[in-house]
């Protein structure tokens, strides 16, 4: 049984919390695929959430959703990850070109469906041309062979006169796709093979070693897996110049999406922050195997809450709350701490399924909370990470098997390539108190504009749906910047976006 050493439920007090941020104290680059995504054949993702057809009453632009691409430009969505998960690997690309009406209707293995394969390669680069975001494509290796594979990426990327480019060409696109990420697989532990290590490996050097001389432009993401999965695959592959990120996997849940216990509501935090130690233990493996000028980088490309009414029987469909939108902020506080390690994440998945961005009912289509910490967040991409500096109160949890002292409040911080823009970002993880935060600059100017929006709602398993669109919502707050400090008082469970515009010469 765990416990709660903390204010018990009743009436709201008030938590204090400073942060500190030196301007002189960088970590480095935030990538801004760090704020990437993810879509899989599965469920209501790209079927109803992306893909409607031509024909659809539901706007639309060649097929694709106008609402839902719209809405993800407005987040400058960097990158999706497609077409799976566990579908990658028993995909074959060549049943989603050509003319539509053509195309084979498959038994989609694992996700309880059919697929009648309208969304192919060339629809999800036009749906990523939409949205703005980069196309990272995860390859078969579980059923399917390196030709297949080398042979898709000759569809995507090669510019010259072949068989392969001129069906591209009469396709659509003429130009090449310049798709720069392509995975090796996905869990080829599990659903992509069930291999060993070891044997992956192998499968590894044969696909990395065509796929490279095909374009060497390209960036291999390789599938890794628990510490001693990582460390085998690296030492029998023998070869770390051939990948460029090796990706882990999180999903994580605390009792039931909505109605959940207060215990149940602090252990998300605790098991969603369980990442930070598989960031910290494969970065030491990473560094250690991608000495020199290629440098291996983390791949965090499915993570994000999955709760227990998420099967496949609601095809993966869960309630998406302020709970898992505060816990993804204190997962993306982790990354941009970690900018130096991780190059890309990708949260699981973009539409209607998982922790998703986006939910639709036929032609309805609201936000969830979630979508509102990555539009707080923007700010951070492509910007320089900071040291920010934490003192708060924690949570005391305990159950038999272990003590957890959580910290009520996350944070990160950037600053703008040209200087003049700190952004903050805060969370206070109270169920029930208000945390009261100042935020301190060391380094920054006397002067500056101050912008605080915060992300809201009665309840921590508040959500939002058709009828109430806005029950989790940004608010704006007052704030004044005086002599490099900001103050202010969040609500519970909330997340917030601190923007400080300097003038010229920070
Ligand atoms: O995101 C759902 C599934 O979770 C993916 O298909 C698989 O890679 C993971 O196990």
């Amino acid at each position: 049984m765990a416990r709660i050493s903390a204010n018990k439920r009743g009436k709201s007090k008030l938590h204090s919390a400073t942060i500190r941020v030196d301007l002189r104290r960088e970590i480095g680059a935030i990538d801004k695929n760090i704020y990437g995504h993810f879509v899989e054949h599965l469920g209501r993702c790209v079927e109803e959430g992306i893909w409607v057809g031509e024909d659809s009453a539901i706007p639309n632009e060649d097929g694709i959703r106008s609402d839902v691409a719209g809405a993800l430009r407005a987040i400058s969505i960097p990158v999706i990850r497609w077409p799976g998960g566990c579908f990658a690997d028993a995909y074959n690309w060549r049943d989603g070109i050509g003319p539509r009406q053509q195309r084979p209707r498959r038994v989609n293995l694992w996700w309880a469906k059919e697929e009648d394969n309208q969304f192919g390669t060339d629809e999800f680069v036009r749906f990523c041309r939409m949205t703005g975001a980069e196309p990272y494509i995860c390859g078969n290796v579980g059923s399917g062979s390196p030709r297949e594979m080398v042979e898709w990426l000759e569809y995507c990327n090669y510019a010259g006169d072949t068989a392969l480019a001129r069906q591209r060409a009469a396709n659509g696109s003429p130009q090449p796709y310049g798709v720069k990420y392509w995975g090796v697989g996905n869990e080829n532990w599990g659903c992509g093979g069930a291999y060993e290590a070891s044997e992956y490996a192998r499968e590894y050097r044969r696909y990395a070693t065509y796929l490279r001389r095909m374009d060497p432009a390209i960036e291999l993401v390789a599938c890794g897996y628990t510490p001693e999965w990582n460390l085998e695959f690296l030492e029998k592959l023998g070869r770390p110049d051939l990948v460029d990120h090796l990706s882990i996997h999180h999903y994580y849940a605390s009792g039931p999406a909505q109605g959940f216990s207060d215990e149940e509501y602090y252990n998300l935090f605790v098991k969603a922050l369980q990442l930070e130690e598989m960031i910290e233990q494969t970065t030491g493996l990473l560094s250690f195997f991608g000495r020199g000028a290629r440098r291996i980088k983390l791949a965090i490309d499915e993570w994000g809450a999955w709760h227990p009414q998420a099967t496949l029987e609601t095809h993966l469909y869960q309630e998406s709350t302020l709970r898992d939108a505060v816990c993804a902020a204190v997962l993306l506080d982790v990354f941009n701490r970690h900018c130096n390690a991780i190059s890309m994440t990708n949260i699981a998945q973009t539409i209607n399924v998982l922790q998703c961005l986006i939910q639709t009912a036929g032609e309805q289509m609201w936000l969830t909370p979630t979508y509102h910490v990555y539009n707080l967040y923007q700010p951070h991409m492509q910007a320089t990470a900071l040291e920010a500096e934490i003192e708060c109160a924690s949570m005391e949890l305990a159950n038999d098997e272990q003590r957890r002292s959580l910290p009520l409040v996350s944070g990160s911080a950037s600053v703008s390539p040209d200087r003049q823009r700190l952004c903050v970002t805060f969370s206070n993880l109270h169920l029930d108190d208000k945390a009261e935060v100042s935020v301190h600059f060391v380094g920054a100017g006397r002067s500056a504009d101050a912008k605080l929006r915060v992300l809201v709602g009665e309840r921590a398993d508040s959500a939002n749906g058709s009828q109430a669109p806005e029950a989790v919502r940004v608010q704006s707050q007052d704030v004044q910047y005086k002599d490099g400090v900001v103050s202010c008082v969040l609500p519970p469970h909330s997340t917030a976006a601190l923007t400080v515009t300097t003038h010229p010469g920070l």
